[in-house]
């Protein structure tokens, strides 16, 4: 708990007698008149008090096996959870307009950092310092926009989730509509869209609107609802529809809303409200050519994912790449070098050994990518814990050699037995093995 036990206390103690000075019991958030919840959320802040998981600890005089009635007048009616990367710029004016419009609710926002190294999460800590609506989860050597929004949902214990970008291009205003179109109505999410009448897409280049409109339609092939805009990153959910859902994620890539429509075991009832996409406030956007990939993950996730995990499926392809480059390699060395076999097969595993490494570290290990020194010391474990693979594949590669002499056979068997190898020994060693639930 961030805020100490004193401090704690206390706070729960005003918090828990504020509805009875009022002369009323008043439980739950959107069942009290938003001047009471103003009042409930004023003087939270105004004693720096602890966010809504700190509360549910006891008040003074009420011991927890006591069965004493927890106070739930302060429970947080909405999570917005912001995903950041970078964003340091964008933080203040996002709470000043996420203050303004959502000053009739019990709110708060969680932003999930990804170690940005840009002083993100050091700001938004601070400001948490003088407001318990703020909060931060840091995530070190991980990365994931979807990844990063589940994990800051699970977080929250809040009615409401709403998730959205940290760069003012999801437009708030909405968030209010959102929330009472999910109070008022028998609805499991709601999708800020822009593409039903009334949205937009803003100042978007063809490409752009082709590339997002071609993502949406092979998403098809995994979400059965007819919703206008999967790839938005814009909704709010109850959490309990989340709970129903969070075990079978997949949690790859930017697409969290298409992740939740494909996992939901059965249909959601869905509203889309139109909304225009806006341009970025400051910083840079994160969507590069990887995201592309990452979305092919997620779909291949959600079709072949529960027979054949994706990662093993992208460590194949990715090895049946690095044996092309083998073969070439060792053809390059035999007939045009000049080398001998057991030099140019050699060679042609370093070379294919040092490619996989790098590619996977991009490709199928994107998450949990290796940077900087990281990736040096965990090139050279790869080398290491791959050793014995590698005089596997040699020794294994030069026999059959000299039992046939087809040079191909040789490279390909040595390069099988090397791979297989590789994948479990590094799966276990350098980019350990994502933990089901
Ligand atoms: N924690 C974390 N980790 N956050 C990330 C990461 C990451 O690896 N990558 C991006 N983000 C955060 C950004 O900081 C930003 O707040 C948000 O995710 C969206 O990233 P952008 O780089 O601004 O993406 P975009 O504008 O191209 O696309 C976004 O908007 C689309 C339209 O709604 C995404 O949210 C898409 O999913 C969405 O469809
Ligand atoms: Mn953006």
């Amino acid at each position: 708990m961030e805020n100490g036990s004193g401090l704690l206390n206390g706070g729960l103690w005003k918090l828990s007698v504020l509805p009875a000075i009022k002369g009323r019991a008043c439980c739950v958030p959107e069942q009290c008149a938003s001047s009471e919840r103003d009042v409930i959320v004023m003087k939270q802040s105004d004693t720096a008090e602890p966010s809504r998981t700190d509360v549910e600890s006891p008040a003074p005089g009420v011991s927890k096996e006591g069965g004493g009635a927890v106070n739930s007048s302060v429970r947080t009616d909405l999570t917005v959870v912001v995903p950041t990367f970078r964003e340091r710029e964008n933080i203040r004016p996002l709470l000043e307009k996420l203050s303004s419009v959502l000053s009739g609710l019990s709110w708060e926002v969680i932003f999930v950092d990804d170690d940005s190294g840009d002083g993100t999460a050091e700001l938004v800590r601070e400001i948490a310092g003088g407001d318990p609506r703020v909060r931060c989860i840091q995530r070190i050597g991980r990365r994931g926009l979807s990844s990063a929004c589940i994990e800051g949902m699970l977080s929250s214990s809040a009615k409401y989730l709403a998730v959205m970008d940290a760069d003012l291009q999801h437009d708030e205003s909405l968030l209010p509509a959102m929330h009472s179109a999910l109070v008022s109505e028998d609805l499991d999410i709601i999708v800020g869209s822009r593409y039903v009448a009334g949205g937009g897409v803003g100042e978007w280049d063809r490409s752009r609107l082709w590339v997002s409109r071609f993502a949406s339609r092979l998403s098809r092939a995994v979400i059965k609802a007819e919703l206008s805009d999967p790839m938005s990153g814009f909704f709010m959910l109850p959490r309990e529809v989340f709970q129903d859902i969070v075990r079978r994620l997949s949690g790859i890539g930017f697409k969290i809303l298409m992740d939740i429509f494909a996992s939901s075991r059965r249909p959601l009832r869905f509203r889309e409200l139109p909304y225009t996409f806006r341009t970025r406030f400051a910083g840079e956007s994160k969507l590069d050519t990887l995201v592309a990939w990452e979305f092919v993950m997620l779909l291949l996730d959600k079709l072949v994912g529960h027979i054949i995990p994706v990662r093993f499926i992208l460590f194949a392809s990715v090895g049946g790449l690095g044996l092309l480059i083998h073969l070439a390699v060792l053809y390059v060395c035999l007939h045009l070098v000049g080398l001998s076999f057991v030099m140019s097969q050699a060679t042609a595993t370093m070379v294919a050994m040092t490619t996989n490494y790098a590619i996977n570290n991009v490709f199928t290990y994107r998450d949990k990518r290796l940077t900087g020194m990281r990736f040096s010391l965990g090139l050279l474990t790869f080398y290491m814990v791959c050793g014995f693979g590698a005089v596997a594949n040699v020794g294994i590669a030069n026999f059959v050699y000299w039992l046939d002499k087809a040079w191909w056979l040789a490279g390909v068997t040595g390069a099988i037995v090397g791979a297989v190898w590789n994948y479990a020994v590094t799966s276990v060693f350098i980019w350990t093995k994502p933990k089901k639930a």
